[in-house]
């Protein structure tokens, strides 16, 4: 497993918005310009209306990259995928509490497969529903928008769930806990979100649109 870098905040693209068919260069290029972690957003139709990429593709990322992949599954059962995913390079599976009966026994299985397990909540869920199973996780990824495109608006209720959570982890002295923020996640809205607690910055349209992949990975973190 590849080593997840300690320093915050971390930025995360999400090759959601690269050139699919240059994955190869893309993933260099990105890493080049300080990516921290490659995120890779896995829909398959049913929890999101969307399909994009599976464990195939996912390998053929890993082959490239050099940083962690940090993989959000966005679909229903993940349990059944797990390990194909785990196979095939992710050193993060990040899991939606949404689709996950049995959250603890999914968590158990990541961890089974020597990877680090992330929970991720939609807009409408709350954050107070995580109670439970935040201290057998290494990640919390919470939406920024509906999940299933990308390129759609920041929903600002976010800032105030990174900043409850945030509380929430302090309570429990949950120091390595990372919290992760995935949707509309621009250059204007990274210092609050830094602010409020948000240590992993997913983006995808705006670093990829932007024509300057390191200058605008360096706003980010600003
Ligand atoms: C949305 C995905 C996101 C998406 C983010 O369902 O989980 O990772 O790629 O893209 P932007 O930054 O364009 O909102
Ligand atoms: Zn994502």
């Amino acid at each position: 497993m590849r080593h997840i870098p300690e320093q915050r905040p971390l930025i995360a693209p999400s090759l959601l918005s690269c050139d699919f068919s240059r994955i190869a260069e893309e993933v260099r290029a990105i890493e080049e310009a300080g990516a921290d972690l490659l995120h890779v957003d896995v829909m398959d139709g049913h929890f999101v209306p969307n399909i994009t990429i599976g464990p195939l593709i996912v390998d053929a990322i890993n082959r490239h990259a050099h940083t962690p992949l940090d993989v959000h599954l966005m679909i229903t059962d993940p349990d059944r995928y797990l390990s194909d995913f785990r196979k095939a390079g992710a050193d993060i599976l990040t899991v939606h509490w949404e689709a996950c009966p049995h959250l603890h026994r999914t968590v158990q299985a990541i961890h089974d497969l020597d990877a680090d397990a992330g929970v991720s909540i939609n807009p409408s869920t709350p954050v107070a529903l995580l109670k439970d199973i935040l201290d057998d996780i290494e990640l919390v990824l919470i939406m920024s928008v509906n999940p299933g495109f990308g390129g759609q608006r920041f929903i600002p209720q976010a800032l105030e769930k990174v900043n409850e959570l945030r509380l929430l982890a302090n309570e429990r002295g949950l120091t390595d806990l990372r919290i992760e923020v995935d949707g509309g996640v621009t250059r204007d809205n990274s210092k609050a979100l830094q602010q409020a607690g948000a240590d992993i910055l997913v983006s995808g349209s705006a670093i990829f649109r932007s024509g300057d992949y390191a200058e605008y990975i360096r706003a980010l973190r600003a």
